[in-house]
């Protein structure tokens, strides 16, 4: 399907607009907001010649995949925009695992969104935030979901969908992603609600207790993941002592 629609959830209404091909759905939705789209909006693609994915990497974009973008436009206080991931994470998560009938506990979020069904890497999510011209605060959340295929080569373990649901496809998986994002924003509550996100994400989370490795562009930084804060920050047991992540990519030291 090509085109657009507004749907109304108990949350409120978004908008939905699917393309066949663009370069990026951040792209080109924080481009949207650039030229003045109010938001509440969300771009589906069934393939994309440029996606992209966290720390510059780029993100296999082939058809079969689920490429779906949000855009909000002040979504909170700035200070508050930072458990956004998180909101994203726990929706993401609850929409795969709805897809997956009878299987039950398979799918966890490791720190701080991505999304592995037996610990395998199933999803990513890149959010991005620019302030406008006109002052207003632009954000952009970005999934990719590997329904029917994966990519070649990537650095940690991949899972794709249909291997665990036969017939999944991504219209139907976008259908359940967009009534749970809308209801774990509703939660959230422009961050008034960060409490039970971190709560919900908790209860998902992948290998609290276990010893990691976070890496950090310049840095490697090792100890046994204890948990998050109540801003989303990953705590890290460390030799010399405890040390808080804002960002990082974690490995799991088997
Ligand atoms: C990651 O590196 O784990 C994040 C990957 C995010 C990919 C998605 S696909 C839809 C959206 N458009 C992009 O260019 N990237 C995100």
């Amino acid at each position: 399907m090509t085109g657009s629609e507004v749907l109304k959830t108990r949350a409120g209404a978004f908008r939905h607009e699917h393309l066949d091909t663009v370069q990026s759905t951040n792209s080109e939705l924080m481009q949207r907001a650039r030229n003045g789209d109010p938001g509440a909006l969300w771009l589906t693609a069934s393939r994309q010649l440029s996606g992209r994915g966290r720390r510059g990497r780029g993100w296999m974009s082939e058809r079969g995949n689920l490429y779906a973008s949000l855009l909000l436009i002040d979504p909170a206080v700035q200070s508050q925009t930072g458990s956004l991931p998180l909101v994203a994470a726990n929706a993401v998560e609850r929409a795969i695992a709805a897809s997956l009938p009878g299987l039950t506990r398979i799918t966890s979020i490791k720190w701080p969104n991505d999304v592995l069904i037996e610990g395998r890497k199933v999803s990513g999510i890149l959010l991005e935030a620019e302030r406008l011209a006109d002052g207003r605060l632009a954000v952009v959340i970005g999934i990719g979901v590997n329904v029917s295929i994966c990519p070649d080569s990537a650095p940690y373990p991949v899972a794709r969908l249909s291997d665990y649901a036969a017939g999944a496809d991504a219209s139907m998986l976008f259908a359940r992603l967009f009534e749970t994002m809308s209801e774990e924003l509703a939660i959230w509550d422009k961050g008034a609600g960060v409490s039970h996100t971190v709560e919900r994400w908790r209860r998902a989370a992948h290998g609290i207790g276990e010893r990691i490795t976070v890496n950090l562009p310049n840095a490697q930084v090792r100890g046994r993941f204890s948990g998050i804060d109540d801003d989303g920050m990953l705590r890290l047991e460390t030799d010399e002592g405890t040390r808080m992540f804002a960002a990082g990519d974690v490995f799991f030291d088997n």
